[in-house]
This record gives structure tokens, sequence and C-alpha cells, in this order.
């Protein structure tokens, strides 16, 4: 069980505002700002090189926290700016040709379909978006039966942005791994919120960024590559970090998946994203998952009680991120009076999640997010704002 009192109390920003915009960024807890402020004074104080060869050791160990997150090996971390480079890194250094299929879901994320698309005019590799259940997640039956000689990824989101929708990552791990593709997963807004484990899930990549569930600074991310994959896959550039210059005509690049790195990097930033990491871990993702599950149901059940509201998640399995309409009041004018209220939210467009939004006939949803350390107390409030627009129209 969380004690909720006690991460409020670590958690400054609950101080100010009632913070539903957790897909968005999460508040940050104490022990993160404790890092992230420490390693800039130290920095200010010593010089940036000094510094950084001070926190060695916690710099090193970061690999360990993030490994330790999705039950993998520090050799098999990547740390990156955020999701999307990380996810960039493992897409682009695959080899993908003239008819080769990329197998992917509805829900899948903007930036990860723009690249598709990206490739697939390079390459002539074929975009084949999967087709959703009759509760709206991935078909893994369908998926399936899409398997030819020709499919040489699979390249899913497990929680998308614009819903509450969980994909079934495991069971697409299976067929993966049956037919012998490549699975690349995009963990983004999964990680932090529900246990996440790369030995269950079967994937051979993920991408995940540290700010939203996983409560870590802007700007931090990673990519987990398995070990039998990494030597397979040439990252799309190479820097001095990535590979060793080892004479006037040759370089070798890393055998593990710091190969996906850069050097410069935000250093008081991953130390962040290290405590980050380490407090969720301590507090436990069967506890955490639990609370962000019951609390985001309230809240389902909540706004489905306010006439005119119609609540937009889809799956079997839903989490964190609650999203819905009315049809009175757009999503913009909502959010302008749950900011009046000193109230966190946001909204999700077309924009997004292109495929899936034409689907089902939205344009834009408005998007609150839950964490842990939400109360029922503040879903009340959050509900109360959403009634009274709405009648007020
Ligand atoms: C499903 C999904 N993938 C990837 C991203 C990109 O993450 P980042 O902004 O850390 O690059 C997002 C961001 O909202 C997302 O929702």
């Amino acid at each position: 069980m969380i004690d909720v009192a006690r991460v409020r109390a670590e958690t400054p920003g609950c101080r100010t505002v009632i913070h539903f915009n957790n897909a968005g960024a999460a508040l940050q807890p104490q022990p993160v700002l404790d890092a992230v402020l420490g390693h800039l004074r130290l920095e200010a104080e010593i010089g940036g090189y000094e510094a950084a060869d001070r926190a060695q050791a916690a710099l090193e160990s970061v690999y360990g926290s993030i490994a330790r997150l999705i039950n993998a090996a520090p050799e098999e971390i990547a740390l990156v700016e955020n999701a999307t480079r990380a996810w960039d890194m493992a897409f682009y250094s695959l080899k993908l040709g003239p008819g080769d299929r990329i197998l992917t879901a509805r829900a899948e994320y903007a930036s990860n379909v723009i690249a598709f698309l990206q490739i697939a005019e390079r390459t002539g590799a074929e975009i084949v978006v999967v087709p959703n259940d009759e509760a709206g997640a991935l078909s893994v039956e369908t998926l399936e039966r899409l398997i030819d000689s020709r499919v040489k990824l699979i390249a899913v989101t497990h929680v998308p942005t614009n819903g509450g929708l969980v994909n079934p990552a495991a069971a697409i791990g299976r067929v993966a791994r049956r037919h012998g593709i490549p699975y690349l997963l995009d963990a983004c807004q999964s990680v932090g919120q529900m246990p996440v484990d790369v030995a269950e899930i079967q994937c051979d990549m993920l991408s995940a960024t540290g700010r939203k569930f996983l409560r870590g600074p802007r700007g931090t991310g990673f990519l987990w590559v398995r070990r039998a994959m990494i030597e397979k896959l040439e990252p799309p550039f190479l820097d001095l970090q990535a590979a060793r210059w080892t004479g006037p005509q040759s370089y070798e690049i890393r055998k593990d998946a710091r190969r996906f790195e850069n050097w410069e990097s935000f250093v008081a930033g991953r130390l962040g994203l290290g405590a980050a990491a380490e407090y969720a871990l301590a507090l436990g993702f069967d506890a955490i998952w639990a609370r962000v599950r019951a609390l985001a149901e309230h809240l389902r059940r909540s706004l489905g009680e306010i006439l005119g509201v119609i609540v937009r998640d889809l799956g079997h399995e839903r989490c964190g991120i609650v999203t819905f309409t009315t049809e009175a009041v757009s999503a913009p004018a909502l959010l302008q009076a749950l900011k009046a209220a000193k109230i966190n939210a946001t909204t999700s467009s077309i924009f997004s999640t292109r495929y899936d939004m034409t689907a089902r006939g939205l344009d834009m949803v408005l998007r609150a997010s839950v964490h842990y350390y939400n109360t029922e107390d503040e879903i009340a409030r959050f509900c109360d704002v959403v009634r009274e627009r709405v009648a007020a129209k």
C-alpha cells in the first residue's frame, strides 16, 4: 500500500497544485529535486567536468537502477535525452528494404509513425496498422494472422498518449518470439505507473522517458536493447562515446548499449533519473499500479456521472490516463476552466495519434492523468469544475 500522506509530503508540488498531468510530466519527489539541484550546485562550485568525476560512481549506478526498473542488465541500457531519441536510435538502426513490413498499432504515437513514413518513403518498406479487437486494444489474433516472411518489425505503443488503453505487450511479445520478429516497444507512457518487465514482455528494444510517470527530470530518457540484439544494431549516427577512433581509417563501435548514447549529456538530470527510479522501486510497482488504477477508475466513474460527459478510454485493461469529451464544451475551454481552478490537465489532439483519432471520429480529447500521490478529494474537485463548466456551457 502507498502511504499517501508520506508521498504527498515528499512532493513539493502537491502543496500548490492539483496535478492531473502526470502523463505530461509528473511532479518530482524531493529526492529527485535534491539529486538534480545538488549536482547543479556542485557544477557551479567546482566545474562541470570535475563535478561529473566526483559523481562517477553515482552516475554508473543509474544504469543499474534503470535496469532493475525493467528487469534488465545495466549493459543493456542507454541513457538519452527523451523517449523519442531512444526509440529513434533503435528504429533507425534496423535495416529495412523494399516490401519489408512494419506491423504497428492503431494507437501509435505521431513521432513513431512519422519515422515509419520517412523510412517507407526512403526504402519502399510498408506500414501495416494492426486493427483493434472489440475492446479497442491491438488484436493479437489479427497480428499473428498478418505475420508472413515480409514482416521485419513489430513496433507498438504500450500506452498511447491519448487514452487509458494498455496494449497487450506480453501477448504481442509471445507472437514476436514465436515468429522470430524484432519487437520494439514504446513504453514511454507505461514505465513508472505499472510493472514493466522486459523478460515477461519478451520485447527486444524498449524506449521510455524520465519525466512522465517515473517522476524524473525533463530531458531524460532511456533505451533498453536485449543483449543479443545490441551488436546487430548499428546506430544511425556515432560519436566518440558510441565508438572509439582506433586508427586514421578505423573506428570500433562499443559493444554495450551505450553505443546508442552521445557524449554530452544533462548530468544532473541523469542523477535525477536514477533517484526517480530508486524512489519508484522503493515504493514497489504492485502498490503503485494498484493505486493508479483505482484512482483512474474512480475518476472515470465520477466523470461518467456528469451529464454530457463521454469517457473515451479503450481497452481490456486501463491505466492512469483518463480521457473524455463533452458535447457542450470544447476540450480547450474545459482546460481553461480547470486551469483557473489551479488544476493541471491537458488536451490530446489528432496530431499525436492520427490513426486512432480518425478511426474514432475524434479531433481532440481532454486528458487527465493521475498518479499515486493524487487523492479522492482532488478527483472530487476536478469533477466539480467539469460539472460546473458543462452546466454553464
Ligand atoms: C506514446 C508516446 N511515445 C513517445 C512519446 C515521446 O516521448 P518524449 O517526449 O520523451 O520524447 C510520447 C510523449 O508524449 C508518447 O506519449
